[in-house]
């Protein structure tokens, strides 16, 4: 591939390391980080780009973004014959498997209650709960929701799981489409939010749907701050309809220092941290698909702009 020419556009993240790994792992193309007039490219690996390098670069054949969501970028005004790729698991599944699976155990066993307690130096048992009173329910069931799922489903929780289009997955109840989504509330007491943020999803977790969830729910947001109606979530709280929250994605990143999230001892906040992009990886998969898109074939993680995800 003598003549490709590859942009590096991501804000906030250390660019040297990524120029040298694609360089190593493309060692034909021409890799570059860009600065505004730069030399038009032919594939660009984006985060947070500023729309004036989509406006320098109509002629990208594809984009690849350096995580799973691609929100904010389908908010940008793309070149239109760009194919745009996204991050497929690139070893983030095992990482919000280990996440979600942590919170719902916490929760479940009550470990945080234990280490308040035992700080104050209280040896006190509780009685074991049953797992059957703590159904989970994954809404998602993509690359990320499937391991969750699984990984739930391995820890013997009854798992719930809810996507556009019905799945059959061992251990995972499944429910489909806005016409299953309160049969699927109600039959969940954890709620795991692994949706991609949409028209069709943002605010989906609000007053009506979380007080679908069954006595003393929990939720868990690891997709994105807009899936949450942050005043439904305190006000269901307060009112001791809700259980928890354990959140790690907010409509506003880094959470603002006054925001009530801070100040609510049912709330437990991880600084979008969840499942973070791995360089190594991140770069084989997307050298990988580079290659292929050139060899004309077609890769998986490719973003459908009408859908949204
Ligand atoms: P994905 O593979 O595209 O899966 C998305 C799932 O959501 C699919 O099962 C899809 O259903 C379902 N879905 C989409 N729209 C729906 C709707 N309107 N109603 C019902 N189900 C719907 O995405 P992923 O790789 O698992 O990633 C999911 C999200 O996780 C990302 O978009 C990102 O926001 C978030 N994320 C967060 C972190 C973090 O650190 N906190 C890290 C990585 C990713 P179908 O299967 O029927 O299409
Ligand atoms: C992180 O939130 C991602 O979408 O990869």
């Amino acid at each position: 591939m003598p003549s490709l020419r590859i942009a590096f556009c991501c804000t906030g993240t250390e660019p040297e390391p990524w120029l040298a790994g694609l360089r190593a792992a493309l060692p034909q193309a021409q890799v570059a980080l860009w600065q505004p007039g730069a030399g038009r490219a032919d594939y660009a690996l984006v985060w947070a780009p500023p729309q004036q390098f989509f406006d320098e670069q109509p002629q990208l054949k594809g984009v690849f973004a350096i995580g799973a969501g691609v929100d904010a970028l389908l908010k940008l005004r793309l070149p239109p014959n760009a194919t745009v790729v996204r991050l497929d698991d690139a070893g983030m599944a095992v990482q919000m498997a280990e996440y979600v699976c942590h919170a719902v155990i916490r929760h479940f066993r009550e470990f945080d209650v234990y280490e308040a307690e035992t700080r104050q130096g209280h040896w006190t048992s509780h009685k074991p709960r049953k797992r059957a009173d703590f159904p989970v329910g994954v809404m998602g069931l993509g690359v990320l929701g499937q391991r969750v799922a699984r990984a739930l489903s391995q820890f013997e929780f009854p798992v719930n799981g809810w996507s556009r289009s019905p799945k059959a997955l061992d251990g995972v109840r499944s429910f489909s489409g806005p016409a299953q989504l309160d049969d699927f509330l109600a039959a969940s007491r954890v709620l795991v939010n692994l949706l991609p943020l949409t028209l069709d999803t943002q605010g989906i977790m609000n007053l009506a749907t979380l007080s679908r969830l069954r006595p003393g729910g929990y939720v868990i947001n690891v997709a994105r701050g807009a899936h949450l109606v942050d005043e439904d979530l305190l006000a269901l709280l307060d009112s001791g309809q809700l259980a928890g929250a354990t959140l790690d994605v907010f409509r506003v990143e880094p959470l603002p220092p006054d925001h009530p999230f801070w100040r609510q001892p049912k709330i437990t906040i991880t600084p979008h941290t969840a499942a973070r992009t791995l360089r190594a990886t991140s770069i084989a998969q997307i050298a990988g698909k580079i290659e292929a898109l050139e060899r004309g074939e077609s890769v998986v993680g490719r973003v459908d702009r009408g859908r949204g995800y």
